[in-house]
């Protein structure tokens, strides 16, 4: 009986292992560019972290289990609570502001669909202790930063921005109570993903009346800052929460970014924890979910138990990500797995195993038949590698052999040397070191 992967899940074969390694690396470049070290806690955590923090969406889609205990245990949907958890334990040991980043294995029991599975791996940047826009500029430009660096531009890709507190505050304008606001959000969340006439419905169904949804309409429709109208203006919370997008898009453009954003007043965000601005990467055609999503969350660690603390920060998928650079072609061929392949006329397991040692020691990947081929058979086996060097024994005496740069080759110049391999001459070494590309970046 063939037993099938859980449903939603992948197996990561040589090519999408390096893929999958390819992209971290570059997330982990954006993050040490900008100074943010990488931390990482249990995929196991309790329950209620999730039930009580995340909001229903998490909460519904959460894989739990009992263990032999009886405690009530989940594998993490996301990283924001458990970086909250390990601060809120170590908070005045360290120093701020934190900036940490994180790459995290999670599960999500999710609809399976385009860009979403049901476990991933998710890109975590979180900055604690910063008050105020500059927060949440340094976040958005790190995730552009990755944007860049997996070869995205703006023409391919848009960071919408918006703030909680602006539409919090025309929601309520609109005359809607206060406490209805969180079940707002969440219907409004979900605009992307359902039929206008859907939302209408899920609308009148909390209690807003006709008048009070045709204002929303009416603001969901604008397409700028701009577009907000003196009538709006009317609060000054309204008034506050437009200064700190202005200024948050100063900064962006000091950053040197703001081709990349824009606002939008459709992002809400599902998870319940933030409280001001919200972002959100989108590709431009609209082809996907969501590739980013971040905000700030000034409350989470006050409410974890630990003193009040500013914080925002992003997560960012594998999936979609990929999905995208597979569609622009910008997917990286996978690397050979190695640099040399040694050969030989006729095995000869001493001298092979010496030229590989000194090979491998030198730091170069080393491969060799291990079925004793004939030399042509060998010959294809390494082509096969992809090596770059043939390195072949036997032609002349031990230790000479002739080495042949295939990648040379490929560019018209076939480049070839013969040398002995384990020189003791200091200048001889220093030579085959050259052409063999070592300590060569
Ligand atoms: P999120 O929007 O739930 O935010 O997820 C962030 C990103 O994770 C999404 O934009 C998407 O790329 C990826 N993602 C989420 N669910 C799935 C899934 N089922 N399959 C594939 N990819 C998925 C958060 O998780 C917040 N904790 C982010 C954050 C960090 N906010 C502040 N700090």
């Amino acid at each position: 009986m063939k037993i099938q992967s859980a449903r939603g899940t992948r197996d990561f074969y040589p090519e999408d292992m390096a893929f999958r390694q390819w992209l971290v690396e570059r997330w982990r470049e954006a993050s040490r560019r900008a100074g943010f070290v990488e931390v990482d806690g249990p995929e196991l955590e309790s329950l209620e972290l999730y039930t009580d923090k995340s909001g229903p969406e998490i909460a519904e889609q959460l894989y739990w289990l009992e263990d032999k205990s009886g405690r009530k245990l989940a594998l993490r949907p996301e990283f924001t609570p458990t970086l909250a958890r390990m601060i809120a334990a170590r908070q005045a040991a360290l120093p701020e502001p934190i900036r940490w980043f994180n790459v995290s294995r999670c599960f999500r029991y999710e609809r399976a669909q385009k860009g979403r599975l049901r476990e991933f791996f998710q890109w975590n940047i979180d900055l604690v202790g910063v008050e105020g826009e500059i927060g949440d500029a340094e976040c958005i430009s790190i995730a552009v930063d990755a944007l860049k660096n997996v070869g995205l531009t703006p023409a391919d890709v848009q960071v919408k921005v918006n703030d909680r507190r602006l539409l919090g505050a025309l929601v309520r304008h609109l005359g809607i109570a206060e406490e209805r606001v969180p079940q707002v959000f969440a219907i409004l969340d979900k605009r992307a993903k359902v039929p206008p006439e859907a939302l209408a419905v899920m609308l009148a169904e909390a209690g807003l009346e006709s008048a009070q949804r045709e204002g929303l309409e009416r603001i969901l429709a604008w397409q700028g800052l701009g577009d907000i109208e003196a009538r709006e203006l009317a609060t000054s919370e309204i008034h506050a929460a437009v200064e700190a997008l202005n200024r948050l898009f100063a900064h962006l453009e000091h950053y040197g970014i703001a081709e990349w954003c824009r606002f939008d007043i459709g992002i809400v965000r599902g998870l319940a924890y933030y409280t001001g601005p919200v972002w959100e990467v989108h590709d431009l055609k609209g082809e996907f979910r969501a590739i980013f999503g971040g905000g700030r969350y000034d409350r989470l660690l006050g409410d974890m138990g630990g003193k009040a603390m500013p914080a925002c920060g992003f997560g960012c998928g594998d999936v979609v990500l990929g999905l995208l650079l597979e569609e622009r072609g910008l997917r990286p061929a996978a690397e050979p797995a190695a640099d040399c392949f040694v050969l030989r006329e006729k095995p000869d397991w001493p001298e092979m195993l010496k030229a590989v040692r000194f090979l491998r020691g030198m730091g170069l990947r080393t491969q060799f038949d291990l079925k004793e081929g004939r030399l042509k058979r060998q010959h294809e086996k390494a082509l096969e590698s992809g090596a770059r060097f043939k390195v072949i024994l036997g032609e002349a005496p031990w230790p000479r052999a002739r080495i042949i740069d295939s990648r040379a080759a490929a560019d018209g110049a076939m480049k070839e040397r013969v040398a002995d391999l384990a020189p003791d001459d200091p200048e001889a070494l220093k030579n085959l070191k050259v052409f063999l590309g070592v300590g060569a970046s």
